[in-house]
């Protein structure tokens, strides 16, 4: 091996290189043999080139390369040359030259790969899984990974340049309140007692600024217990961060001007110097949606006023019980039949709607199920209101707020993806501001905090915490990236009271919050600065920057939807003894 060490990477070899002596090491991607002269393309992280062996150049190589099979692992010694006109490959970044082998050695063999090294694999992801290790090969995860170590070192360049400290914090602590269930850990020397991993670092990131960190960082591991869906893991990624003395202004124009240093020096992209700012009531009320799609307008547009006294006993009705009635406009969707809109409903009635009332303005004239129930006046009012004009197709829910904004959102993304409205290539950010602090959960009967506990009231909406806590906004933001959060957080509480405030409002006993948030209430009347800050999720935001369908694809060992590892097989059963060392007894009898 020591003669044989690579002098240049596969993808590297140009033609600049025109009969220079190199050394190559690889896996052998292909071999195909024509009698005497033999191909082999060999392919390592950079790349692939031919390497070509020869009977009149070498009788013995030709021997050893008549012996290796796909995968195989190679140290080549060869010349560079460049291919006949006829031979070129425009399809190979390498497909101009080619390396003719003077000297071969297998470092090792391998057994024929449970499925192709190469791009269009079509194989059940479990496999993949199971034989990481191969699917890892493939040249587009390599991307991915490459992609994603080029991204975390441009955000610590970023980060470092901007004064931020990278600190560590615990992965054996104590509950987080983010909300999902937690990943716990027994403790053998405390018996009967547990640890959490961290659902993110949000206390300590806390604490550290009360301990005058002033500008923290982390590329944090987080956990946490939640249903599985293709941008959600178990185990994930998140850049952290958290700053002293800022206000949320000063946290948006960092993170837009971060995100315009790693999309160009990464993907050579140019984003615009500052992202539109939508509130969480705009964004809710225009497009169903907290973390809209900003790629493509058709937005929502009430007609509540207009069927306010109609003689559609449904619309009537549910105006008089408080709620609303919008719809959609979905251009040059007339001709749907009545089954087209019923399979429409599969979508809309997962969100809660009970129907989906339409009108159609076909060639032939309009066509609709409520059309009869509807006045001329009502008809002619609509139409002008949803600017629908031949061809269209309109759709209406009539429901709840909620559920109105869920099932039209849901039905706005889905004739977007219809429609191809949404544009593959672009980059729209946009922020969303001025959440709700709270929402009321029925299951329990309290308030919860929609972000996290320790975000901090507008200021304006101070005088409503105990009147109408549901009308007090948060001084909180999201992150989003072609309709999908990429992250989020909040300017912090940094005074005890008010801390004690929201604790009360959720209803935590004070036994309670002291028992689970003791530390960080003492730590406050120690000189607690004013703090704010953000997560990202870093798995997301390479999915979405190498438009990956899944965050599976860029993370290197991955979950399954059912959280578990297929290639080391985890979870698994440990042994009793194990068990017993813990103080933990399964109620589960293992086979
Ligand atoms: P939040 O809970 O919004 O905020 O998380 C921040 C970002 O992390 C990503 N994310 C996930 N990615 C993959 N799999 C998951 N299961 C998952 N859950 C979340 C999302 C999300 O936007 N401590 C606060 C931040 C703060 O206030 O500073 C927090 O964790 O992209
Ligand atoms: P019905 O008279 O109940 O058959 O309803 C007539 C039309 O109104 C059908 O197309 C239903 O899908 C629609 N519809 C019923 N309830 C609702 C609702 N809550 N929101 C929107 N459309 C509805």
């Amino acid at each position: 091996m020591n003669s044989m060490q690579r002098t240049v990477y596969c993808g590297e070899v140009s033609n600049q290189m025109e009969n220079q002596k190199i050394i190559l090491n690889g896996w052998v991607n292909k071999r195909r043999d024509h009698g005497g002269l033999i191909f082999v393309d060999l392919r390592d992280r950079s790349g692939i080139i031919q390497v070509v062996f020869n009977e009149e150049l070498s009788k013995e190589t030709l021997e050893v390369a008549e012996s290796i099979r796909t995968e195989y692992v190679l140290a080549i010694k060869g010349r560079v040359v460049a291919r006949a006109a006829e031979a070129v490959n425009d399809k190979m970044a390498t497909g101009e030259i080619e390396v003719i082998c003077d000297e071969i050695e297998v470092l090792n063999k391998a057994k024929t790969p449970v499925f192709e090294i190469s791009d269009d694999v079509k194989v059940d992801e479990n496999i993949r899984l199971k034989h990481r290790y191969l699917d890892l090969r493939r040249p587009e995860m390599q991307q991915n990974m490459i992609l994603r170590h080029q991204v975390t070192m441009e955000m610590r360049k970023f980060l470092d340049a901007k004064g931020f400290l990278e600190i560590e914090t615990p992965m054996l602590t104590k509950s987080t309140p983010e909300g999902a269930r937690d990943y716990l850990v027994p403790s053998r020397v405390n018996p009967g007692e547990f640890f959490a991993l961290p659902q993110s670092p949000q206390i300590f990131k806390q604490i550290l600024m009360v301990s005058g960190m002033e500008k923290y960082f982390q590329i944090a591991r987080c956990f946490r217990d939640e249903d599985l869906r293709a941008d959600r893991q178990p185990e994930f990624t998140q850049l952290d961060m958290e700053m002293s003395f800022v206000k949320q202004e000063d946290i948006i124009s960092l993170i837009e001007e971060m995100m315009g240093q790693i999309f160009s020096s990464t993907l050579d992209r140019t984003l615009a110097d500052s992202f539109p700012i939508i509130t969480y009531q705009d964004a809710m009320t225009r497009y169903g949606s907290d973390s809209p799609d900003l790629r493509f307008g058709m937005e929502l547009t009430s007609i509540s006023d207009l069927v306010a006294e109609s003689e559609f006993k449904v619309f009537a009705s549910v105006v008089k019980n408080g709620g609303q009635i919008k719809g959609i406009k979905a251009p040059g969707c007339a001709t749907y039949s009545r089954r087209d809109v019923d399979a429409l409903m599969e979508v809309t009635s997962t969100y809660g709607a009970k129907g989906l009332a339409w009108i159609a303005y076909g060639a032939e004239g309009i066509k609709s199920p409520i059309k009869k129930f509807l006045s001329d006046e009502e008809m002619a009012g609509i139409k002008e209101r949803m600017g629908a004009e031949e061809g269209d197709l309109l759709l209406f829910v009539a429901d709840s707020p909620s559920v109105v904004a869920a099932a039209l959102g849901a039905l706005r993304l889905e004739f977007g993806r219809r429609l191809g409205l949404m544009d593959q290539d672009e980059l729209n950010f946009c922020w969303v501001v001025d959440f709700p602090l709270f929402e009321y959960d029925e299951e329990s009967s309290r308030y919860v905090a929609i972000h996290h506990m320790f975000t901090a009231p507008k200021d304006e909406d101070l005088s409503l915490l105990e009147s109408d806590p549901l009308a007090v906004r948060a001084k909180a933001y999201d992150l989003i990236l072609n309709g999908i959060e990429l992250g989020g957080g909040s300017i912090r509480i940094h005074q005890k009271e008010m801390q004690q405030k929201i604790f009360d409002l959720i209803g935590f006993t004070k036994e309670e919050a002291i028992e689970k948030f003791g530390f960080m209430l003492d730590a406050f009347e120690y000189g607690a600065p004013p703090h704010g800050g953000v997560a990202f999720g870093l798995d997301r935001m390479i999915m979405l920057m190498r438009n990956c369908d899944s965050i599976r694809d860029v993370i290197a060992f991955p979950k399954t939807q059912s959280a578990s590892d297929l290639m080391v097989n985890a979870p698994s059963p440990v042994v009793e003894k194990q068990l017993e060392e813990l103080f933990i007894k399964t109620t589960v009898s293992n086979k």
